[in-house]
């Protein structure tokens, strides 16, 4: 079944229990490096916001989680510039900080909160990412939890807009070419 947002159509890609599943096994992956850490999420707003309340919920040990807010995509495309809405309000030193994106593309986002966050002088920093497009990826940062990799192929859904819908679809969604 299709769903059209806008002037596009979308097919369902990963379903809401796959997307499930996987959290609760990544959360079991942080729990098993971060349960005696106390560590800091860090989620980028706005697309990041669904995958972090569920991840959260699934990392059952001390932690906190803050917010932070990046936007580069218009349209259906990387704009090859990256805005910072809203930045870090909490201290950042020496914590162990987890940043939560949604879906890592060229790369061109995280690099940018990556190299913003290390001037903040945590102890250590990880990436956790839902969907990452290796295909597109141009970065040189590892990222250590990554939930499906995906073809290069533009997706909505579970937090994902495509001009700010289609957030609230609850599987992710392919573009139907
Ligand atoms: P990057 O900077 O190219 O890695 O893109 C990262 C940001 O672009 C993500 O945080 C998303 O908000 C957005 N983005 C990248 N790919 C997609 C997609 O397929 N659908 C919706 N948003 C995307
Ligand atoms: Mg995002």
């Amino acid at each position: 079944m299709q769903v059209q947002v806008h002037d596009k159509f979308f097919r369902p890609f990963i379903t809401e229990q796959q997307i499930q599943t996987r959290i609760a096994a990544l959360g079991t992956q942080l729990a098993q490096d971060y349960s005696q850490k106390n560590p800091l999420f860090v989620a980028i707003l706005n697309g990041a916001f669904m995958f972090a309340a569920d991840l959260f919920r699934y990392c059952d040990f001390p932690s906190e989680i803050s917010f932070i807010k990046y936007k580069s995509y218009q349209n259906t495309k990387s704009s090859g510039e990256v805005n910072k809405l809203i930045g870090f309000s909490q201290s950042v030193k020496g914590r162990d900080v987890i940043i939560v994106e949604d879906i890592i593309d060229s790369g061109l986002t995280m690099a940018e909160v990556l190299q913003d966050i290390q001037q903040l002088q945590p102890n250590s920093v990880e990436v956790v990412t839902l969907l990452f497009k290796p295909d597109a990826f141009q970065g040189d940062f590892e990222t250590k939890y990554i939930g499906f990799e995906i073809p290069n192929q533009f997706v909505i859904g579970y937090g994902l807009d495509y001009n700010e819908q289609g957030r609230n679809l609850r599987d992710i969604c392919v573009l139907v070419p």
